[in-house]
């Protein structure tokens, strides 16, 4: 297929089906770099609210340096992959420290921020500066092996790397940014997953998959490693109106947000064990028969599941853990930034 004819058709087919979103109506840099990195493993409908409420929060990059660490969490809270709001952060401050609050104009420039990989780059580059360079990321992959047919891995370095320079030889030297936009949209609203709709497609004539009906067999995908299954048994001492809570500062999932006293195991435990080894390991002493233990609680990461039980006691003189953990008023925690799970949980027993 001429590679004109690609981007035409597709840009032309964008014209008359685009959704109307807040981040295409500005060419600033700052919001469609926010927008970029909130709809990173996120979808449209999901992401939007928490766009707008950070624009609401944080109309400009200097605003959103000046935040703690802690409002940015707190904001970002539910969105998952938390990794992703502190390095948001941090971001801003590099902007705003070694940039003087401006965005640097270049892909290559836009790199080397914390936080912004290829995909971002190029999706700012060209949308607020219109630099020709390609946006890669899951439709772009789904689109183009479907259409041209290419049947390489898109987890592998290889396949990143067809993908790439196919998708840069495709790309519109007039219009890069409309061309990035079309594409991606075309994935999100036509060329969809599991249920492309090639009937109605203005590529079916010219697409590989549609013609030789191996739609569902792109793009391939190199099998990921089993989920690893983490067992966590928290211990929840309550005073009255306020629980025992501390931030969680080891480098693993949930940095920076704040949960109860956890043991954690490789394998599911009894409740009367895992409640002797609390009482051995710390000053704590809780008798099995006085805890209020809950359901089970399974929670899905995108490398992880996580199994867990929460274990409710009343304090007691004995229940006391040192520092870092501090009893917060059930009013305090909900402007805690929490782990979704420990939100469930609270949500459930009636705690938020
Ligand atoms: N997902 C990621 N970036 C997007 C954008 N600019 N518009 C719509 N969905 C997107
Ligand atoms: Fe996607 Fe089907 Fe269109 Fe091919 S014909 S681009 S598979 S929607």
């Amino acid at each position: 297929m001429d590679k004109r004819y690609f981007s035409d058709i597709l840009v032309k087919w964008y014209e008359q089906n685009r959704r109307d979103l807040p981040w295409r109506e500005t060419k600033d840099p700052y919001k469609i770099w926010l927008s970029e990195i909130i709809l990173q493993q996120t979808r449209v409908i999901q992401g939007l609210p928490y766009y707008l409420r950070f624009v609401d929060r944080f109309p400009d990059i200097l605003a959103l340096a000046a935040a703690s660490e802690q409002e940015v969490l707190r904001l970002w809270q539910g969105l998952g992959y938390y990794t992703r709001a502190r390095n948001l952060h941090q971001c801003a401050k590099e902007v705003v420290n070694i940039h003087h609050g401006i965005f640097p104009g270049s892909f290559q420039s836009l790199r080397a921020l914390r936080g912004i990989g290829d995909y971002t780059a190029a999706a700012v580059a060209s949308f607020a500066f219109t630099e020709k360079v390609a946006v890669v990321d899951g439709n772009v992959f789904r689109v183009l092996s479907r259409v041209f047919g290419i049947d390489k891995e898109i987890n592998t370095p290889e396949g990143k790397r067809v993908f790439t320079q196919l998708a840069n030889e495709l790309l519109s030297t007039k219009n890069p940014d409309l061309h990035n936009q079309a594409i991606m949209e075309f994935g999100a609203l036509q060329c969809l997953p599991r249920s492309p709709d090639c009937s109605q497609c203005i590529l079916v004539r010219d697409c590989f998959a549609a013609k030789n009906e191996m739609q569902h067999q792109f793009p391939l995908k190199k099998k990921a490693k089993a989920a690893r299954k983490r067992y966590f048994y928290y211990f929840v001492i309550r005073k009255g109106k306020s629980l025992l809570m501390k931030k969680r500062e080891e480098k693993d999932i949930w940095q920076g947000l704040f949960d109860f006293f956890l043991l954690e195991k490789t394998s599911p435990i009894g409740i009367d064990r895992i409640i002797g080894q609390m009482n051995s390991i710390t000053e704590v002493k809780i008798q099995s028969d006085s805890a209020e233990i809950s359901p089970l609680y399974k929670h899905t990461l995108s490398h992880q599941i996580i199994y867990s039980r929460f274990i409710m006691v009343q304090e007691h003189p004995e229940n006391m853990l040192k520092e870092p953990f501090a009893f917060y008023s059930v009013k305090k925690i909900g402007s805690l930034p929490k782990p979704v799970l420990i939100s469930r949980f609270l949500s459930d027993y009636h705690l938020l």
